[in-house]
C-alpha cells in the first residue's frame, strides 16, 4: 500500500501555484495525447498520477473519457473542485498497480511522474499492469528525463523555477548514479516563510524503459524529444515514449 508523497499531503492546495509547467507545455501535452489517442481504436484514457488534473481536465474538455489513479486524496480534491472535475473517474491507490477497472485506448503518465516510482520493481510492475489494461492496439505513453541531461543539469547547482503565482522557487537536484536515484529539493518563499518540498525519484535510460516495455509485451512505436513532437536526438533532455500493445 503506497502512501501519498509528502509534498501532496503538505502542499496540495499550493501545488498548482508553485509547480504548474508553462501553459505551452500543457497545451502541447494535451495536443499530443489527443492526437495519439485518435490514432488507435477508440476507448477511454487513463492517467497514472493524475494529480490536480492539469492534463486530464483539458483532455476531457476535448471529448475524451478520462480516468485517473493517484495516491493522494488531497491532490484529487483539488481536481474535483475544478470545472469538469466531477466527471473524471478516479481511484485512490498506487499507480504501479494500475488497479482502475476497465480497458483503455491510452494509459499515460505525464509531468515526469513515472520516475516517482522509486524502484525498478515498481516501474516494471507498472509497465506490466498498464499493458494489462490496454485495448488491442492501445498505447502506454510516458515522459521522462534523459539521464545524461539530468546529471549534467544537477551539477549546475540551485536553479530558479518559474512558479505560476510568482512565488520565488529554487530547485536543487542531487543525483545518485549508483542507485539510479535523484532527489529534488525545492525552496519556496511563501508569504515571507521558506517552505521545503522534497521529491524522490528513480531514473532509467530509454533503453531500460524499452526493455521493461518488451517484458510487458509492448513495443516502442514512437519517441519524441518534447511534447511538441520535436525529434528525439543527441540534444534531447527528455523523451516522450509511446509504446503499443500489438493488436
Ligand atoms: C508531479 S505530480 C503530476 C500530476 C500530473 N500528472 C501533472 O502532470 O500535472 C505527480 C502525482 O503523482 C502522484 N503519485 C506519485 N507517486 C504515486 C504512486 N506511486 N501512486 C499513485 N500516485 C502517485 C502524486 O500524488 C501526484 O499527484
Amino acid at each position: 500500500m503506497t502512501t501519498a508523497p509528502r509534498y501532496a499531503d503538505d502542499f496540495a492546495d499550493r501545488y498548482d501555484a508553485w509547480f504548474t509547467p508553462s501553459a505551452d507545455t500543457t497545451e502541447a501535452t494535451v495536443g499530443l495525447l489527443d492526437r495519439l489517442s485518435r490514432s488507435v481504436p477508440p476507448g477511454p484514457l487513463l492517467e497514472l498520477g493524475i494529480g490536480t488534473g492539469r492534463v486530464a481536465l483539458p483532455l476531457a474538455a476535448r471529448g475524451h473519457q478520462v480516468h485517473g489513479v493517484d495516491a493522494a486524496k488531497s491532490m484529487v480534491e483539488q481536481l474535483r473542485a475544478k470545472p469538469g472535475g466531477d466527471r473524471i473517474g478516479i481511484s485512490i491507490g498506487d499507480f504501479a498497480e494500475v488497479e482502475h477497472e476497465g480497458e483503455f485506448a491510452v494509459v499515460y503518465v505525464a509531468g515526469g511522474t513515472f520516475f516517482e516510482l522509486t524502484s525498478q520493481e515498481d516501474q516494471l510492475r507498472c509497465f506490466a499492469r498498464a499493458a494489462g489494461r490496454l485495448l488491442p492496439g492501445g498505447l502506454f505513453v510516458l515522459d521522462a528525463h534523459v539521464p545524461e541531461a539530468l546529471v549534467a543539469k544537477a551539477g549546475a547547482g540551485a536553479q530558479p523555477v518559474q512558479s505560476a503565482n510568482g512565488d520565488p522557487v529554487l530547485r536543487t537536484r542531487r543525483v545518485h548514479p549508483a542507485s539510479q536515484r535523484y532527489v529534488s529539493d525545492y525552496l519556496v518563499l511563501d508569504k515571507g516563510l521558506f517552505r521545503h518540498v522534497r521529491v524522490a525519484f528513480r531514473y532509467a535510460a530509454p533503453g531500460e524503459l524499452d526493455l521493461m516495455a518488451a517484458a510487458a509485451g509492448l513495443r516502442l512505436r514512437e519517441r519524441y524529444g518534447s511534447w511538441s513532437g520535436a525529434a528525439f536526438d543527441d540534444s534531447s533532455v527528455m523523451h516522450i515514449s509511446v509504446y503499443e500493445l500489438p493488436a
